[in-house]
């Protein structure tokens, strides 16, 4: 069985979709971590930003591994650094280039074969798993989302406002929608579920009764 989990930048998507797939017994791919990790290659390689084929080059030579708990890229625990704001600011650099989403694509529906699997990003229900049993889309506002990646942060050791916050999460939530590849969309099929106001605790237990009625 393959849930899809998209939505948003900062709609808790990773955290909830980890401990859901936890809750089933399924496996879980975290697929911003994919572009993540590219984009921190392709900073540790220096790359020129402008030049597309640089980084595609780096992602077809990359092993990511995320079957574990934690994020390897070519054997190293890359979990803590892809999720600075240094990174966060070039990952649209990778998830924008053509070339590195037809890669980052391939290897996801290979991870998915022959495995139960909860798979979170922006294009998952739409163009990577069109068939998948159930599609969820998890959203909150804006604001409720930004204070969320404040705290994130925070808990990481990093102060940052929440206005600059806020701004680059629309600034993001635009890109994601706007690509000509793999946009952030709602797929037609898929549940919205608006956390605004929810704990943790709610949206699991929301989300494990909705995959149960797809059973
Ligand atoms: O979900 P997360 O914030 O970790 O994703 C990092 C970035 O990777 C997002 O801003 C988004 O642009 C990109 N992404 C994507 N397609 C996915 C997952 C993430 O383009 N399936």
């Amino acid at each position: 069985m393959i849930v899809t989990i998209d939505g948003p930048a900062g709609a808790g998507k990773s955290s909830i979709s980890r401990r859901l797939a936890d809750a089933l017994g399924f496996a879980f791919l975290d697929t911003g971590a994919m572009y993540r990790a590219v984009a921190l290659l392709g900073l540790r390689a220096e790359v020129d930003w402008e030049n597309a084929n640089q980084l595609v080059e780096l992602a077809r030579s990359a092993i990511i591994d995320l079957s574990g708990q934690v994020v390897l890229l070519n054997g190293e625990d890359v979990s803590e650094e892809i999720r600075t704001q240094r990174v966060t600011a070039v990952t649209r650099f990778a998830a924008n280039n053509v070339g590195v989403r037809e890669q980052l694509v391939q290897q996801q529906r290979t991870f998915a074969d022959a495995l139960d699997i909860v798979t979170e990003g922006r294009d998952q229900g739409t163009l990577v798993f069109p068939h998948a049993e159930c599609k969820i889309y998890l959203t909150a506002s804006p604001e409720e989302r930004a204070r969320r990646r404040v705290n994130d942060l925070a808990a990481r050791g990093e102060t940052v406002e929440f206005q600059k916050i806020l701004q680059q999460q629309t600034a993001r939530d635009q890109e994601d929608m706007q690509r000509d590849v793999g946009p952030l969309l709602k797929a037609d099929d898929a549940i919205e579920v608006l956390t605004d106001g929810m704990s943790e605790e709610d949206v699991l237990q929301t989300l494990i009764k909705i995959v149960r009625r797809c059973q």
